[in-house]
């Protein structure tokens, strides 16, 4: 019998990390809930000390996710330690992880502690994390760049006062894969006490080596994976969970272990995490991407139809492409719609939304004959949204022609007030953008845009992703239409009112003027 591979998912954690990824409590409920379809063994929810907003989804997550561990994170400290421990109440299956650097560089400069200071505080954070849980995580920070006898030191201390899982994380993705592997056969070797521990690893891609490196760590010991859904994370992100999890499933005959992962939700949560982020999934992206099993020479194509084996190593279905089935129609009523999306997972949590979801379907099905999961799901992401909204789209009018300027008229409803305005730009979306602008207060930067077909055909919806920065706060929009301009436009007024929202948490007596 094979070992298994423990996969710890940290999408809402360290992807959350990343700038502009924030997500709402019910965006990270629905990623969670995916995730636990898809068998996720260990959900990281969230760091609940670092803000009342993360302690609130850690809380939720684990009141509602039953199949998954739910962990939280927490430094090396009493406040922190209890603040998770009491997010974590509701769990039905709980894990503190705790943290503290030792590298010479964090030591020194970020903690200005020596080693043997880390080495005490961090016993001391074990005891107490296991006062409230036998499941307690220990990741010596910066490992990649730490001292090796040093790691070994505290390691064996940490397991002695209680730790079960230890991670070795290679924080800002230093290291190379022999390197890496060599650090964990090492750790495991040394340490006296290490096979009281599971030794895990969490890698980040700064030099494009995160999966490589995880997967060394595995070949060498390790039992579990730290990694996030399309290799979210901060700068260049963590280990991409489908690319770990397809490596070990396609390559049985050299990794001595299994997940137990359901493959076939990867394409949906990919496709859920891009949509709620609006950070896209590049299209030759291994697994994932929209090119990842397209075969486009000829020479590939005849290959593939003579024998699958020829070119591909392995199936798109069984990582879930392929299952975009055609579901609703025009004449499709309201139980129709309301069964679907339950098939899909997707709990609308009133009576009110539901409606609010159908009379967009609705909509929607006016413009496009066919109906399938992904516009459902594009579709609810949009009214759900539109939740919060000071700022909301009446009309848009936009004129594009050879040779003319492209201009738009645009209403928007500020506050219940409609508010109208028009603007010339390079094109039809730049026009809008700037025509909202002149309604504005302070200058808004566009960090990012992006247009991605969420099926096939030319009536497609397309859905939108813009990255905003006003006041140096950055977040992400998204909008779906099966016309661009007007998915921009939802996009663009989605990621204002989430500046407007985030503001308005932080300053809750003097909600701003827009
Ligand atoms: O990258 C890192 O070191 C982390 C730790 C908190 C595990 O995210
Ligand atoms: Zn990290």
């Amino acid at each position: 019998m094979t070992d298994k591979l423990i996969i710890f998912d940290t999408t809402l954690r360290d992807g959350e990390q990343s700038p502009g990824a924030s997500m709402t409590k019910d965006e990270k409920i629905r990623i969670a809930k995916a995730l636990e379809k898809m068998h996720v063994d260990i959900i990281e929810a969230g760091f609940p000390i670092a803000s009342p907003g993360d302690f609130e989804a850690v809380q939720t997550v684990a009141n509602i996710i039953k199949d998954s561990t739910i962990c939280g994170l927490a430094r090396a400290l009493d406040k922190d330690i209890d603040c998770a421990a009491q997010a974590l109440k509701g769990a039905t299956s709980a894990r503190i992880h705790v943290f503290i650097a030792t590298s010479p560089v964090h030591m020194e400069n970020k903690l200005q502690k020596s080693p043997d200071q880390v080495l005490e505080q961090a016993v001391r954070a074990i005891k107490r994390a296991r006062q409230y849980t036998d499941n307690v995580e220990f990741s010596p920070e910066d490992a990649g760049r730490s001292n090796p006898d040093f790691l070994c030191r505290i390691i064996e201390a940490v397991i002695h006062a209680g730790a079960s899982t230890i991670n070795i994380p290679d924080t800002v993705g230093y290291t190379l894969p022999e390197q890496f592997g060599k650090l964990i056969r090492l750790l495991r070797e040394r340490i006296p006490n290490s096979d009281k521990a599971i030794f895990s690893t969490h890698c980040h891609n700064d030099l494009g080596l995160a999966v490589a490196n995880s997967l060394a760590a595995v070949m060498n010991g390790a039992r579990q994976v730290e990694c996030t859904i399309n290799g979210l994370g901060e700068r260049a992100g963590n280990a991409a969970l489908e690319e770990v999890v397809m490596a070990v499933r396609t390559r049985q005959d050299v990794f001595p272990c299994q997940t137990n992962l359901d493959a076939t939700q990867i394409v949906n949560c990919s496709r859920l995490v891009s949509s709620i982020t609006g950070f896209p999934v590049q299209p030759n992206k291994a697994i994932v991407g929209a090119n990842a099993f397209a075969h486009e020479a000829g020479i590939h194509q005849d290959g593939v139809l003579k024998h699958r084996e020829t070119y591909e190593i392995m199936k798109a279905e069984d990582v879930g492409w392929n299952t975009n089935r055609m579901v609703l129609g025009k004449h499709s009523g309201r139980n129709a719609f309301r069964q679907r999306l339950k098939d899909l997972d997707i709990v609308l949590s009133s009576e009110e939304k539901l409606n609010a979801a159908f009379s967009r379907f609705k909509d929607l099905a006016d413009k496009k004959h066919d109906i399938y999961d992904d516009d459902l799901q594009a579709l609810v992401n949009d009214t759900l949204s539109t939740e919060y909204e000071r700022l909301k789209l009446i009309s848009l009018k936009v004129c594009s022609e050879t040779g003319e300027t492209p201009h738009a008229t645009v209403i928007i409803s500020i506050d219940g007030k409609e508010n109208s305005a028009t603007a010339s730009g390079s094109g039809p979306v730049d026009a809008t953008f700037k025509a909202i602008e002149t309604l504005l207060e302070g200058e808004t930067n566009l960090l990012v845009y992006s247009v991605n077909n969420i099926t096939n055909g030319s009536d497609a919806q397309g859905e939108v992703g813009v990255r905003l920065e006003k006041e140096g706060e950055i977040v992400n929009g998204q909008g779906a239409d099966t016309d661009i301009v007007i998915a921009s436009t939802k996009a663009y007024l989605n990621a204002l009112n989430k500046i407007l929202a985030q503001v308005e948490r932080k300053h809750p007596q003097g909600a701003r003027a827009v």
